[in-house]
């Protein structure tokens, strides 16, 4: 009997922000959906990640009107988003009633599948979006952060696998945001989830390391049952493997995906005009092609290397980047080694800076290394360094209970607030999510009046960085490329 592998095609969000900085634009994706539509795949990875965040601060673009015409022009095609459990699409823990609305909306506008995850694999920070994805009707894909390290084991990945079953799950992801899953022990982790456990498997990987190609291959062995590429115009190197490619490669076999070469490849010529547009603009750097063998050594996500030049460049210390190298698996073991992806990825990195410039490990704190210490995330995966939480937090008692209880609902409160600029309901989310962003946004949109609004120039340099003020230090987010 043939086991037919399903494809999930992330060219319209993981291709652009892996490798373009988040920066295609819906005009850049209308004209290709009717073929993207008629090519059969299992869903089109859309919407959520950094697009949201992009979409606002960058290209003057609504995303809930981004999400509705993509959803008029894909009608076939299961849409699907990238959600971070707790945070949303934002980077700190929100009320269940953010959470529950923009589940909600997020399904009313168009999306059908939606992947939730959480930086620490708390599955308590997943539990409210589970529940509300599946009260609008949404599949629900909660995803394992894969990550390496003395405490994450297939035995670990396995337990919470079946927790997530128990919680509602309709596919399990397992999300390798920095490519270390690598083939073996991907056939050897399917295998035992294929045994195990009783819903669809997902993985997600890219091609950063250099392995993707061969991990699909080798899950695709073991029975996976859906995997995520990319078109090749966006594909490799920091993004997914080339669908194309693993289309070929199957045709034929008991796995083959009946998708057509020929329609793929002509979707892809109007995405390789889309890559080279960017290029143009300087948001592709051919340098996210290239085979990153650092991060199979050291385990650290290509997207936060990028992220460390930066806020080194910032402070004018770029010669102390193998410093920080260095201290980042050190700073990860004494936080309890969470997976090293948004938001932790930013957090355990600008505090390895921080030990490092301060000439003094662990001298001062950003607010978010205290928020993480403090259990504000979640709970750590591993054992933390006591005396490292006690400089952070000093005796303050740690949250041990699921962070989202702590929290009062706030929706009314952010509809309050914008009640004279909003324009739909949508917008509350927006500005939940972004404040500063989103209520420039909507100023722009006033003055362009019933018009279309003017695109504002892209600022490269802008991101969503909060310099702490203790510390001097700056956590950057929207470029990172590790999800
Ligand atoms: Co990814």
């Amino acid at each position: 009997m043939g086991k037919k592998l399903f494809i999930t095609d992330t060219i319209l969000r993981d291709a652009h922000q892996s490798q373009a900085a988040t920066r295609m634009r819906v005009e850049d994706m209308l004209p290709a959906c009717e073929l993207l539509d008629s090519i059969g795949y299992w869903s089109l990875e859309c919407w959520g990640g950094a697009t949201f965040d992009s979409c606002l601060r960058f290209l003057n673009e609504d995303p809930w009107d981004r999400l509705r015409k993509l959803r008029k022009a894909l009608p076939n095609t299961k849409l699907q988003m990238l959600f971070r459990g707790q945070n949303i699409l934002g980077y700190k823990h929100y009320a269940d009633d953010v959470v529950e609305q923009f589940c909600r909306k997020a399904i009313e506008n168009g999306i059908d599948v939606i992947r939730i995850f959480d930086a620490l694999n708390d599955v308590r920070n997943l539990e409210a979006a589970i529940k509300y994805t599946k009260k609008y009707g949404g599949i629900c894909e909660p995803a394992i952060s894969y990550t390496i390290s003395p405490v994450h084991n297939e035995d670990y990945f396995v337990k919470v696998a079946k927790e997530l079953v128990q919680m509602g799950a309709d596919v399990i992801c397992i999300k390798d945001m920095a490519n270390l899953l690598l083939p073996y022990e991907a056939y050897s982790l399917v295998k035992r989830l294929k045994a195990e456990v009783d819903v669809p498997i997902h993985l997600h990987t890219h091609n950063t390391t250099g392995t993707g190609d061969m991990t699909y291959l080798m899950a695709v062995q073991a029975g996976v049952d859906i995997v995520d590429c990319a078109l090749s115009p966006l594909a490799n190197g920091t993004s997914q493997p080339a669908t194309e490619s693993l289309v070929a490669t199957l045709k034929g076999t008991e796995y083959d995906t009946g998708l057509n070469l020929e329609t793929m490849a002509e979707a892809a010529k109007h995405f390789r005009g889309v890559a080279n547009k960017l290029k143009t603009e300087g948001f592709l750097d051919p340098k996210v092609l290239s085979v990153d063998t650092n991060t199979l050594i050291y385990q650290v996500p290509g997207g936060m290397l990028s992220n460390l030049i930066s806020q080194l460049k910032q402070a004018n210390a770029e010669d102390k980047y193998y410093e920080v190298l260095a201290e980042i698996p050190r700073v990860r073991e004494d936080f309890g080694y969470p997976p090293l992806v948004t938001p932790t990825s930013q957090i355990v990195g600008s505090q390895a800076v921080l030990n490092v410039l301060s000439g003094e490990r662990y001298k001062m704190f950003t607010k978010e290394s205290k928020a993480v210490l403090h259990g504000e995330y979640g709970a750590l995966p591993g054992k933390v360094n006591e005396e490292v939480r006690k400089k952070a937090i000093g005796d303050e008692p740690v949250i041990t209970c699921r962070p989202a209880d702590l929290l009062a609902p706030e929706l009314d409160k952010y509809r309050e607030e914008i009640k004279d600029v909003m324009r739909q309901e949508e917008d509350v989310l927006s500005y939940a999510l972004f404040p500063q962003v989103a209520l420039k946004f909507f100023e722009a949109r006033a003055k362009a009046g019933e018009e279309e609004a003017p695109a504002v120039a892209c600022e490269p340099e802008q991101s969503a960085a909060e310099e702490d003020a203790e510390t001097g230090v700056t956590t950057l987010y929207v470029e990172d490329l590790t999800i």
